[in-house]
């Protein structure tokens, strides 16, 4: 298969373009804008062509669209305390640049699209688990704009007959994840001797994904999906934030003192949870459980400091002062 993978360079779309190659042989062509979540460093030795440009730029999609079969779209602003600081961005990627792929793929006949989504697009739910039928309610800047993005990706499958499928995942861990998420910052900060910052109480509830299983979920997807239908990708086990970080302290061997409560984040969902009988249904299941996840992630960052050295001394050290600085001291 020829595809285009846009997002190519970031934490999932890099280890989703891995598995391709490694185990579909595929020829991937990498479109991605390298914002400070974009790194080419990702997808090397992958032998991988990679244009630098933006979803939202016509030209650039059209050119690297030119030929391929299927189309998959990880391209997104996706930290939810950026878009609180600084919404704009959001709606550029994840709404004007969707809709920019999807009048190409019309354009150019491509025979599938497959946009990336998240549980974050239904909200939060104290109970129970969330299923593709569920109502979109989300509630943050990123949420929103992703669930705008999902509208308008199913509107060009009514309106268009474009062959989309759209898959919502949970939340990811793994190797190459941008220090900015919770797990990473952790383990990092754990690493260093850092604060460890939790927000609130420490309970929200994540419903953690090895990205190696989303990967082979969404290929489960791009393969045997329906068009116009949504899979739900959840991994297998659920935690409260506390109890992550409390793991992170015993696999790194950091003292418990690091943890430092900070003032919570405005609108912070409680709970996310999703259900993916749907995905199982087409033969997909997680095959990764958050304790062996978590002692691999680990482990791939204690032996791979040539990936966040340069990360931790550049934008990141800005962001990392204004959105943690007063609260850290
Ligand atoms: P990431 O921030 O690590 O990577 C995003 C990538 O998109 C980067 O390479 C960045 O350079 C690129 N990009 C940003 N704006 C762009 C633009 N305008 N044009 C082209 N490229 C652009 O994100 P991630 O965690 O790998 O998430 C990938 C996708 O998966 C997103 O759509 C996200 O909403 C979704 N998702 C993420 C999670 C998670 O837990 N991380 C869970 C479910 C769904
Ligand atoms: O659920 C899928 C989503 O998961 C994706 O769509 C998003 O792109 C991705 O960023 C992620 O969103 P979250 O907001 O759940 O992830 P984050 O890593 O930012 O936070 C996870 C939890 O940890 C959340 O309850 C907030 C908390 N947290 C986070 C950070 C960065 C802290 O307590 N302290 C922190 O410093």
């Amino acid at each position: 298969m020829k595809l285009l993978v846009c997002g190519g360079a970031g934490f999932i779309g890099s280890n989703f373009v891995r598995h391709r190659v490694r185990d579909h042989g595929d020829e991937v062509v990498v479109l991605d804008k390298l914002t400070y979540a974009g790194r080419p460093e990702n997808l090397k030795d992958l032998g991988v062509r990679l244009d630098a440009g933006a979803i939202e730029d016509a030209d650039a999609v059209r050119t690297a669209m030119a030929g391929v079969d299927a189309v998959v779209n990880f391209a997104a602003e996706t930290h939810v305390d950026r878009s609180i600081s600084g919404p704009h961005a959001f709606v550029e990627t994840n709404v004007t640049g969707t809709l920019t792929l999807l009048e190409a793929a019309r354009e150019l006949g491509v025979g599938r699209y497959v946009q990336i989504s998240t549980d974050e697009v239904y909200g939060s739910i104290d109970e129970g688990s969330f299923t593709e039928a569920s109502p979109l309610e989300p509630s943050s800047p990123y949420s929103a704009s992703k669930a705008g993005g999902d509208l308008l990706v199913s509107s060009y499958t009514h309106t268009y007959d474009l062959e989309t499928v759209i898959c919502r995942g949970s939340n990811n861990y793994g190797p190459y994840q941008y220090p900015e998420k919770l797990i990473p910052l952790m383990v990092l900060n754990a690493l260093h001797g850092d604060p460890l910052p939790v927000y609130g109480d420490g309970r929200n509830v994540r419903n953690w994904l090895f990205v190696e299983d989303f990967a082979r979920g969404i290929s489960h997807a791009l393969a045997h999906g329906a068009p116009g239908e949504v899979y739900n990708v959840g991994g297998p086990d659920e935690a409260q934030n506390i109890d992550v970080v409390h793991a992170i302290l015993r696999h790194t061997g950091a003292d418990e003192s690091l943890i430092t409560w900070v003032t919570d984040r405005p609108g912070h969902d409680r709970r996310y949870s999703l259900g993916s009988e749907k995905i199982r249904a087409l033969g997909w299941e997680a095959q990764v459980r958050f304790d062996e996840g978590l002692e691999r992630t680990v482990s791939w960052y204690r032996e791979n400091a040539w990936w966040w050295e340069p990360i931790r001394s550049g934008e990141y050290r800005e962001y990392y002062e204004r959105h943690y600085g007063r609260a850290l001291g």
